[in-house]
């Protein structure tokens, strides 16, 4: 139950861990955050980066008491101990761990013919193993304090098909499968687990793909509002599931693709389609 005085939206207090949270859409939700009032913990296997992004953060509000809202740990969700020693770090630093957002993420472009078994497993690990490392490491303390929310971050690879991105696709669609698995599994320990599907966003992960490409433009013919998104817009997705407006979400997937995959067989900018006298 919620209290219905409350702002729907608030997140003044929470301690959130973000993989791949140094760049990107993890970026940016680790920007909202902390705009909002949380506390955040960013992590990746760049420790250069992860300081730089902290340092950033670390200004962007007034510290209570002289505490920094952001804190950087080294973090590879493909090993263990890796993951452990980044849930230990959020106990050590902020004292609980309230939100877990899986964003880190890497991309392979390739014919499927030329995937090698190997490429799709460092795939798989990085998107879909890492993500249950991390569910699992956080999701212990979450039961312990009977409160948790899961946000993987998904793709609109998780629906329809992009030519030539196999391996990652197939990650995609498992992150749902999971998801819905804590969803359903988790919600008797007070944990709620939910994904959100990006549509395109130009990011380290893709730019050389969508920018200025055949691929993005043929993306952008098929999005009714005729642009990439930006990290930001996908941020406050990440924000409402964690806040009390998202408190019986539960196991879904939000889309935020600025029409994407709602345009069918994208003749919005068809002639036909278009405003009389446009
Ligand atoms: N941009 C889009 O259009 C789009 C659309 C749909 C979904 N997504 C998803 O959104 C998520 C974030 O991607 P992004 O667009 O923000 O790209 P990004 O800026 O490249 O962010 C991905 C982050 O993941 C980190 N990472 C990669 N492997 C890791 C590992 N083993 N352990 C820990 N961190 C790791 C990278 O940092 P290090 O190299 O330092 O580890 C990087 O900071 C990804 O899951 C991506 O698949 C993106």
């Amino acid at each position: 139950m919620t209290n219905k005085a409350c702002n729907p939206f608030d997140v003044t207090g929470p301690v959130v861990l973000i993989s791949g949270g140094a760049s990107g859409i993890g970026k940016a939700i680790a920007e909202a955050f902390i705009r909002g009032g949380a506390k955040v913990l960013v992590g990746s296997r760049t420790m250069d980066k992860v300081d730089h992004a902290v340092k950033e953060l670390s200004q962007l509000v007034e510290p209570k008491d002289g505490e920094s809202p952001a804190a950087g740990v080294a973090l590879d969700v493909t090993k263990d101990a890796s993951v452990d020693r980044a849930v230990k770090k959020a106990i050590d630093t902020f004292g609980r761990l309230d939100v877990l957002v899986n964003s880190a993420g890497v991309m392979l472009r390739k014919p499927t013919f030329d995937i090698k078994p190997e490429d799709f497993n460092n795939i798989h690990e990085t998107h879909v193993t890492g993500t249950l490392r991390l569910c699992q490491a956080a999701g212990r303390i979450m039961r312990e304090q009977h409160k948790g929310c899961i946000i993987n971050i998904a793709s609109i690879s998780s629906f329809v098909d992009l030519v030539e991105v196999a391996a990652y696709a197939a990650a995609k669609n498992a992150i749902l499968g999971l998801t819905r698995s804590l969803a359903n599994e988790w919600a008797k320990f007070g944990i709620r687990a939910n994904a959100i599907a990006p549509g395109f966003v130009p990011t380290d992960i893709n730019r050389k793909m969508i920018e200025n490409t055949d691929r993005g433009r043929r993306i952008l013919e098929h999005t009714p509002m005729a642009r990439f998104g930006s990290a930001e817009e996908i941020a406050g997705g990440a924000v409402y599931l964690a806040s009390p407006a998202g408190s019986f979400v539960n196991g879904h997937t939000l889309v935020i693709d600025g029409g994407y995959l709602a345009s069918g067989i994208g003749d919005s900018f068809a002639p036909w389609a278009r405003p009389e006298g446009a």
